[in-house]
């Protein structure tokens, strides 16, 4: 299990389907970037040989180049880099842009370590636990400063900002353990910001997730910390219902059709008052300071299980809306 026993390799063996993109990727623009300094360093030998200086007063004459050999250097070089950013977005899109059906873990970074929360109540401390050839996605924020979720062996790196969501996705191939660091320097201990994830067999996996010890589901807390801090009296009553709310276009009061995402949901309870649902008055004060980032994921988790407006919903059972506590 000791992730000290990991030797730190040059070209890590890649162990996700990111990894091998993102090798191939880098092989071209390597084998590209060799190919053109090659082919400029032997021109210049050529032409230092070719048109060097025969007598001492020798005078050069300039000529000016002709027009094809000026398209030719234009077109081909931008078609080159045409097809480069062509490949580079499918590649950062396909690492960067959330996924339907992945498996979702929270993750918090803080001085000096990452603290993640599986939606059915793990919580690890500079560890992650993956089954293999699942798809995952990691929605990352930081509780202090910057820090950068790397894992080498996924080619994935991933700033984890204070104040806002970012996602990572991959998809582990390979069971095994793989170096975690923090890449943004975050103050004296950054170096030991470091950990192991542990991608496991699915069987293992199991056995892994019925033998660790859980708090209750990331959602259940998110339903406690609801009532505990009163949400649950004004929402479905003077403030907009929440059943459903996930992922669901919200009218606000200037008129703008905004996305209730993470970062949405994240705002409105921040700030509540940066955007206002239409026929709803500004009345909900902010939980800044309130909720920390923990609790913050939870409460966001447990709004995510009230049901999501996508078509695999429809017609699914709801959870009831929650009862009006008011006299
Ligand atoms: Cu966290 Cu460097």
């Amino acid at each position: 299990m000791a992730g000290a026993a990991l030797a730190v390799p040059f070209w890590p063996p890649p162990a996700a389907q990111s990894a091998t993109a993102v090798d191939h990727l880098f092989i071209f623009l390597l084998a590209i970037c060799g190919t053109v300094a090659a082919g400029i360093f032997i021109t210049i030998l050529y032409f230092a040989a070719r048109y060097r200086r025969r007598a001492d007063d020798e005078i050069g004459s300039l000529r000016p180049s002709p027009l094809w050999v000026e398209l030719t250097w234009t077109a081909i070089p931008a078609a080159i880099f045409l097809f480069i950013f062509g490949w580079g977005a499918r590649v950062y899109f396909s690492i960067y842009s959330p996924q339907v059906g992945a498996l979702q873990i929270y993750v918090v970074g803080k001085q000096w370590m990452w603290e993640v929360q599986h939606p059915n109540g793990q919580r690890e401390i500079n560890q992650l636990h993956l089954p293999v050839n699942r798809q995952v996605q990691l929605v990352l924020t930081s509780q202090d400063v910057i820090h950068s979720f790397f894992v080498p062996a996924f080619r994935v790196k991933r700033d984890a900002v204070p104040g806002m969501y970012t996602t990572v996705q991959f998809h582990p191939t390979k069971a095994g353990e793989y170096h975690l660091f923090c890449a943004e320097y975050c103050g004296t201990e950054h170096s030991r910001m470091i950990g192991t994830v542990t991608v496991m067999e699915p069987r293992d996996y199991e056995r892994w997730l019925a033998g660790t010890p859980r708090g209750e589901p990331l959602a259940a807390t998110g339903e406690r910390l609801f009532t505990k801090y009163g949400c649950v009296n004004c929402h479905g009553n003077i403030a907009p219902a929440l059943d459903g709310v996930y992922m669901k276009g919200i009218g606000l009061a200037d008129g703008r059709v905004v996305t209730a995402d993470d970062q949405y949901l994240r705002e409105s309870i921040l700030d509540p008052g940066a955007k206002i649902v239409g026929g709803f008055p500004n009345i909900m004060p902010s939980f800044r300071g309130v909720v920390n980032e923990v609790e913050l994921q939870a409460l966001i988790e447990y709004l995510k299980s009230l049901g999501a407006p996508a078509a695999g919903y429809a017609g699914e059972e709801r959870r009831p809306r929650r009862p009006v506590t008011r006299p």
